[in-house]
């Protein structure tokens, strides 16, 4: 994103202190006015491909956002929340990226919120040197582990060791929530999740997320609870699949078993089962940092066949569906032991080029081209853009990639310390809430039990809901029965120079192994 853009979220920030031990944060999703470049490339402006890049990005771009604080006294900081990395790091007010204007041009990002080590009492150094990811994108950032105070939604880490980005292609630092196992360093250390549990902010390490529509500016995470009003029917509670190499098995990635999909082309067309290879299960990350979602070719395939949708191969690399779709259009996902979410046309055909279609490559055959929410791999990595380099490296392996564009549907609760994800039905838009705690005695996540039905769009909003435009000053609420207070504020300061990490973005972790397992024998992921 270009250092002119401007940011036109509510950046709403609220947290809700109930009467024990959870933490909810309400994600701020940002979008870019103008739109963004790709970061880690240096472009024209020229080519139809650039713009049509530049118009995805615009759309897709933002991702999830948490505000937090980090240091004595705190340095507001906004970060990404991405499932599948697990590492905190934040931009360095001297980073490579924030001081040059080269830099800046050739990634197409500019810093907003950094943090100077400097004006912070409570800043230790850890490692020197010692901090260094690259996301599956193949953009990357290092530089030192410090530790210090991290503060958000209310609740304060002490001394939380985290990444300082001293070189950077990304203007906007990681919230990474996923194992401690897989921070990119070869000691590990207690992350963010981990410490929250240690720290006594919550009985145990788990967190649900609830990423909303696509058409809503927030969603919310909520550490150490469940919401039932936020999802409809039961949860589904599945097991986690740990990774094997060498003939160990650890926890390393938050993937599970996706078993089959099946896609409705709406109107009274026949639904169909999307082919697996083998007809075997694959392998699924449930990456909130992704924000589109990725399958193999010939599931991808199989998909966009039974969907009508195009894969431009000669220009973008990118797979357009028609936007005039039928809005009953859906893909069905079953994951685990029978977990079912439903993702609507609503979620996946994404009007990104209206105004713009003129810049469609005129091989797509619409006459109104949508981006679609599911994309292949593989023909990404080998489009003219290439900005899938390192994925390329990797599409032999058989793994999906459920980023954003399906998470949207879902209401997902990560159980770090039981090794479990529950999924069920988004209940989309709601602004009601009923908070249940998950102990440290629980030995998995219940199967709670969330509304009957969709809740029909006009709710009213309860006590709790977030209001404000771009210019709210802090709005003190208490809504819940419980004793649950809802804070909610609007950091305009922030949000007014925030730069957002624009465009697809990758949160899943190139190092991690992600990349390269290749199957499920057994219930176990066979890393190669
Ligand atoms: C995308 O960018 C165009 C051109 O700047 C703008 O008109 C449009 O509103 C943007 N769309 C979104 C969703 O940000
Ligand atoms: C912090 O202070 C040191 C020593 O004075 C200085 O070298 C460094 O540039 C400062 N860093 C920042 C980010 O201001
Ligand atoms: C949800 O779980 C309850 C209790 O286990 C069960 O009685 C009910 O039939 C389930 N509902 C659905 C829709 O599966
Ligand atoms: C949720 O609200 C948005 C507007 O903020 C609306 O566009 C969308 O259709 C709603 N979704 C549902 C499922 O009601």
């Amino acid at each position: 994103m270009r250092s002119t853009s401007v940011i036109s979220s509510l950046a709403l920030f609220s947290a809700a202190a109930t009467a024990a031990n959870v933490v909810e944060i309400s994600l701020n999703r940002l979008r870019t006015e103008h739109p963004g470049f790709y970061p880690g490339k240096l472009r024209s402006r020229a080519t139809t491909d650039t713009y049509v890049e530049q118009l995805v990005n615009n759309v897709t771009g933002g991702g999830y956002y948490a505000t937090v604080q980090v240091g004595t006294p705190g340095q507001t900081q906004v970060l990404v929340i991405d499932t599948g990395s697990s590492d905190v790091w934040v931009v360095a007010s001297d980073a490579n990226l924030c001081t040059s204007k080269f830099l800046q041009s050739q990634y197409g990002d500019t810093c907003s919120d950094t943090y100077n080590a400097n004006k912070s009492s409570t800043y230790e150094l850890v490692d020197s040197d010692g901090f260094d990811i690259t996301y599956l994108d193949g953009t990357g950032s290092s530089g030192d582990y410090f530790s210090d105070n991290f503060e958000i939604a209310g609740a304060t880490i002490k001394s939380l060791q985290m990444g300082l980005a001293t070189e950077t292609v990304r203007g906007t630092g990681v919230m990474g929530i996923s194992y401690s196992s897989s921070v990119s360093t070869t000691e590990t250390y207690p992350n963010l999740i981990d410490q929250f549990q240690k720290q006594g902010l919550i009985s145990t390490k788990a967190y649900s997320l609830y990423l909303n529509d696509y058409h809503s500016q927030t969603g919310s995470i909520l550490f150490g609870g469940v919401d039932t009003e936020k999802f409809i029917g039961n949860l589904s509670v599945m097991p986690i699949l740990p990774t094997t190499r060498g003939g160990t098995n650890s926890y390393t990635v938050l993937a599970v078993a996706l078993n089959s999909m099946v896609a409705d082309p709406g109107s009274g067309g026949d639904s169909s089962n999307v082919a697996f290879p083998s007809s075997q299960a694959m392998p699924a990350i449930l990456d909130s940092g992704t924000t589109l979602s990725y399958l193999p070719t010939s599931i991808a395939s199989s998909l966009f066949e039974a969907v009508n949708a195009y894969t431009d191969d000669e220009v973008t690399g990118y797979t357009f569906i028609d936007c005039e779709s039928p809005s009953d259009l859906s893909v069905t996902f079953s994951l685990g032991n029978g977990a079912k979410i439903v993702v609507p046309a609503a979620q996946i055909v994404i009007d990104a080029f209206a105004g713009y279609q003129s810049l469609i490559p005129s091989n797509v055959p619409f006459k109104n081209a949508c981006l679609f929410g599911f994309q292949d791999l593989s023909s990404a990595s080998s489009s003219s853009s290439s900005k899938l380099s390192i994925i390329s490296a990797a599409t032999s392996s058989s793994y999906v990639l459920l980023g954003d564009t399906f998470l949207r549907s879902a209401y997902a609760v990560y159980d770090l310390t039981n090794n479990e994800i529950a999924l069920a039905q988004s209940n989309l838009n709601t602004t009601t809430s009923n908070v249940v705690e998950l102990q440290a005695s629980d030995s998995g996540i219940p199967t709670l039990t969330g509304v009957k039905s969709q809740q029909t769009t006009a709710a009213s909003s309860s006590g709790s809901s977030t209001t404000g435009g771009g210019n709210g000053g802090t709005t003190t609420g208490s809504g819940g029965s419980d004793g649950t207070v809802t804070v909610t504020a609007s950091p305009t300061k922030n949000a007014a120079g925030l730069s957002a990490f624009s465009g697809p973005s990758f949160g899943i972790l190139a190092s991690a192994g992600a990349a390269f397992f290749f199957s499920i024998l057994g219930g176990v992921l066979v890393l190669a």
